[in-house]
């Protein structure tokens, strides 16, 4: 089993945001290999990489044209190698995105399998036996090609899905069981792409719609039929990569049952992750770190804690900022809160993920227009801002493929002159956060967690208090008076004979 993930610290890189060395409006391979040194100096030794296969970016690279092939758009093979090359050099591992679920409408598999006779690969995909068949639960495309069927898609219309098989079969004449020979040449082709990008240095898959292989398999928490192939693949990995992590989009502790070494804990309604940053006020809940004190600490505790003991002997939460699927949390929050926002998701048991400008505060940019069907989520793709020259020194395009925010302070530049930035503190975070194994080690307890009181939780001999509100707070727990704060965002607890007297919008580590 891989040793270095529970050390792990990811920085996501999104290619075509990231960098750009020839000018054509698009980042890639060169350019995010030119600010590896960058990565490695906030602490980041690890590198979650978007997709960068070949792809006519329907849905931002989720729909891969050639799974063996990189987008020419990010450079030439040799570029993609070299940057893993000198990852590698720079003690930095590389997971790549796998999607396993479905190819782009232009994968020449698929129109293979579209066409009117039968062929090779026409059960590689989940075609219906009939042009007006519309199955209810499913979203089938008709009226797009000459075959007597209709496809079925996992996302969108670009992305017809891959025939994994069904755990029910409710209607024998186009569904095949998830055993059939069908399905388990799916399999196989799928473990070919994961080898190919192996045995080229990647050091393992973030796994995107991780549950979504094998259809009518139950809620998230069964998919006993999709968990199946992963653990299938899991022993594989342990097998022949058995440094090899498997990270999924999953999130419910099934992953970790299925086989991933670490799973999203993604920003779904009611989870704790959402719970701690997000609150929905349309749907009555609130962020813990709503600093007019809406949230509930009492909640994510007990979710918390019953999804960590799920996964916490077999396996890790991947703990994001945020991801390219999400809004980022600025402009909602400001520096000081992102400070100790960050403080907290980074100091709950999990792996760390942080998004591409989150350590400079890059803002959600809310209602520009979307690009490569990225709709809302193109808000949080902006080009990342290195300093305040042309698109941010992004790129010397006169129209990249979207456009900068040139902000005189939120760029890497300008933070790294300012001691007191949030770049600084993020670098200051993730050392301290390294210089102590007890962020890495399962001991973890929440000591005090109600409303919006200051939340405070121990890792072995270090304790975190929390106080989100604008104004002083304070938590009936008792410290040993030797407590000494080795850490702190926003200026540090004091431990009282009866509690913990917490300034307003403060993170405090303790050691006790
Ligand atoms: C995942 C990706 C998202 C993509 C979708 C379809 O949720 O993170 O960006 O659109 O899957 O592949």
């Amino acid at each position: 089993m891989s040793s270095w993930l529970k050390s792990a610290v990811f920085y996501e890189i999104y290619p075509n945001s990231f960098m750009d060395t020839n000018g054509d409006g698009y980042g890639d391979f060169k350019g995010i290999t030119s600010k590896l040194d960058y990565v490695k100096s906030l602490g980041c030794n690890a590198i979650w990489l978007n997709p960068h296969y070949d792809s006519p970016f329907m849905d931002g690279g989720y729909d891969v044209r050639d799974y063996f092939k990189v987008s020419p758009r990010f450079g030439t093979e040799e570029d993609f190698d070299e940057f893993i090359r000198s990852a590698h050099a720079k003690g930095i591992k590389v997971i790549l995105d796998l999607v396993p679920g479905h190819t782009s409408e232009q994968h020449p598999d698929f129109l293979k399998s579209a066409e009117n006779v039968p062929n090779e690969m026409y059960d590689r995909f989940i075609w219906t036996n009939g042009e007006w068949i519309f199955p209810e639960g499913f979203k089938a495309i008709s009226g797009r090609h000459n075959r007597k069927g209709n496809y079925i898609v996992n996302f969108y219309s670009t992305q017809p899905s891959l025939n994994y098989g069904f755990a029910r079969v409710d209607d024998p004449s186009w569904q095949m069981s998830a055993d059939s020979d069908a399905a388990k040449k799916t399999r196989e082709w799928l473990k070919g792409v994961m080898r190919f990008w192996l045995d080229r240095g990647a050091d393992g898959f973030r796994v995107d719609m991780a549950d979504s292989l094998v259809k009518n398999d139950g809620d998230q928490s069964e998919k006993k039929a999709t968990s199946a192939i992963w653990r299938e693949i899991r022993t594989m990995l342990d097998n022949e990569y058995p440094e090899a992590v498997l990270v999924s989009e999953w999130s419910n502790p099934q992953a970790i049952r299925a086989g991933f070494h670490a799973d999203f804990m993604l920003d779904h309604h009611g989870n704790p992750y959402n719970l701690l940053v997000r609150g929905e006020e349309e749907k009555d809940t609130y962020s813990y770190f709503d600093a007019d004190g809406r949230g509930d600490a009492g909640v994510i505790k007990d979710k918390f804690n019953e999804w960590y003991n799920a996964v916490k002997d077999n396996g890790h939460i991947a703990i994001i900022s945020c991801n390219h699927d999400t809004p980022r949390l600025a402009p909602f929050y400001n520096h000081d809160q992102l400070k100790i926002i960050y403080t907290t998701l980074f100091t709950l048991p999990g792996v760390p993920f942080l998004y591409y400008g989150d350590e400079i505060g890059m803002k959600y940019q809310k209602g520009i227009p979307s690009v490569e069907c990225g709709f809302a989520r193109t808000g949080s793709r902006t080009p990342m801002q290195w300093d305040d020259t042309k698109n941010a020194g992004f790129s010397s395009a006169d129209r990249p493929f979207l456009k900068a925010d040139v902000d005189k302070n939120i760029n890497v530049a300008a933070q790294q002159r300012d001691k007191k930035s949030l770049l600084n503190f993020v670098k200051e975070l993730f050392a301290f956060r390294k210089a102590h194994r007890e962020f890495v080690e399962k001991d973890f307890e929440f000591m005090h967690a109600v409303g919006s009181e200051p939340l405070v939780y121990k890792r072995g001999k270090l304790v975190v208090v929390v106080n989100p509100l604008k104004v002083k707070s304070s938590a009936p727990v008792e410290l040993p008076q030797k407590a000494e704060c080795v850490f702190s965002a926003g200026k540090p607890a004091k431990v009282k004979k009866t509690g913990i007297d917490c300034p307003p919008l403060s993170a405090t580590v303790f050691s006790i």
